[in-house]
């Protein structure tokens, strides 16, 4: 069974998160990739029997070219935009071949009113005619540009190795 891993990361934290996602997906006995999202391809996601996608939640929901420039100002100085992104990706995705399952994650700050991307994303998932197999995950990051909450890392194995247990019960 092969599982795919996309993520958007600013501060690297969405990447560890998705990174532990797939060693749970390989505990439960499936080859893994995880892929950034400037680098994944439509081919890639063909071939995966479940897609998990991951993203940074930027003003309560997934981030658009200004927010993401607004985590480089260095970079692309104040005001800079960033045109990759899991919202811009989502959008070029093909449609889901049949019986391709879903399920979508975000990272985001310690507070009941810190929104999530998961949501959004897992929507974009679910048009594209993706089975959602989870909720959409939020995994908690202590500040903005991290570091993950402890435990957040071993929660979030865990919920690969149950992704994977769920689909990989349903492909043979
Ligand atoms: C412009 C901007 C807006 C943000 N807005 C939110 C928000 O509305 N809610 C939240 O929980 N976190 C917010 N954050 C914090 C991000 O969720 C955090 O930086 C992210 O989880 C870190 O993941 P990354 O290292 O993969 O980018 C924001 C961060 C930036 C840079």
């Amino acid at each position: 069974m092969d599982v795919v891993v996309v993520y958007e990361t600013h501060y690297g934290q969405t990447r560890e998160i998705a990174s532990a996602v797939a060693d749970g997906a390989r505990e439960a006995g499936a080859d893994a990739t995880v892929v950034g999202v400037e680098e994944a391809t439509a081919q890639q996601v063909d071939g995966a029997d479940l897609l998990v996608v991951g993203a940074p939640t930027h003003m309560l929901g997934m981030s658009r070219p200004w927010s993401r420039g607004r985590a480089h100002p260095q970079e692309v100085g104040t005001g800079g935009e960033i045109d990759d992104g899991v919202r811009e990706w989502l959008v070029g995705l093909p449609a889901a071949g049949t019986g391709q399952r879903a399920a979508a994650f975000d990272t985001r700050l310690p507070s009941a009113l810190a929104g999530g991307a998961s949501h959004g994303v897992a929507r974009a998932l679910g048009k594209h005619g993706f089975e959602m197999v989870a909720d959409p995950e939020g995994f908690v990051v202590e500040e903005a540009e991290g570091p993950l909450r402890d435990g957040e890392r071993d929660r979030a194995r865990e919920w690969g190795a149950a992704l994977t247990r769920k689909v990989a019960a349903t492909v043979g």
